[in-house]
């Protein structure tokens, strides 16, 4: 089992994963509307990525025989000023959600829960990744702004990246 505090907590980070799924939704659909279908990929497979993130948190509360309680998702951001501010948005976004696992692993040793700590290790090295990875596409957007034809490029760049469902548990 879970304690109460430690549900609330769960449950929140469970709707904190997927607003941020949201909010990689609405930054693809603000590059569908601008015609980079590249980058609107990257923000889709990026959603996908929050989804499955959220379902970690979803069947972990269900496994300790705590309850999953959903609640209201906020309205996210729609627009943007340019691609290089969409990609500081992300970067900045994936360091807040790093605090916020930060937050929970404090929650975890504060309660003795050893089990849900074991848990969120699993996220303290994803948000090394997240961060990586938003940080190397805010520097290729950075540089694509400096040649002509450098946003197509990283356009086609970007429409390569594949969801890969992630299978380790
Ligand atoms: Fe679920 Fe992008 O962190």
């Amino acid at each position: 089992m879970v304690n109460a505090k430690m549900e609330e907590a769960l449950n929140k980070q469970l709707n904190a994963e997927l607003y941020s799924g949201y909010l990689y939704l609405s930054m693809a659909a603000y590059f569908e509307e601008i015609d980079l279908g590249g980058f609107a990929n990257w923000m889709r497979v990026q959603a996908q990525e929050e989804l499955s993130h959220g379902m970690r948190f979803y069947d972990y509360i269900v496994q300790r025989g705590a309850r999953v309680t959903l609640s209201e998702i906020e309205k996210p951001q729609s627009s943007w000023e340019s691609p290089v501010d969409v990609f500081e948005h992300v970067l900045s976004h994936e360091k807040t959600v790093s605090g916020l696992i930060d937050d929970l692993v404090d929650l975890s040793i504060e309660e003795r829960d050893h089990s849900t700590n074991n848990f969120l290790q699993w996220f303290v090295a994803e948000q090394v990744e997240e961060e990586e990875s938003a940080s190397s596409a805010l520097n290729k957007v950075k540089l694509a702004n400096e040649s002509s034809n450098g946003l197509f490029l990283v356009d086609s760049d970007f429409g390569t990246r594949v969801y890969t469902p992630d299978t380790s548990e």
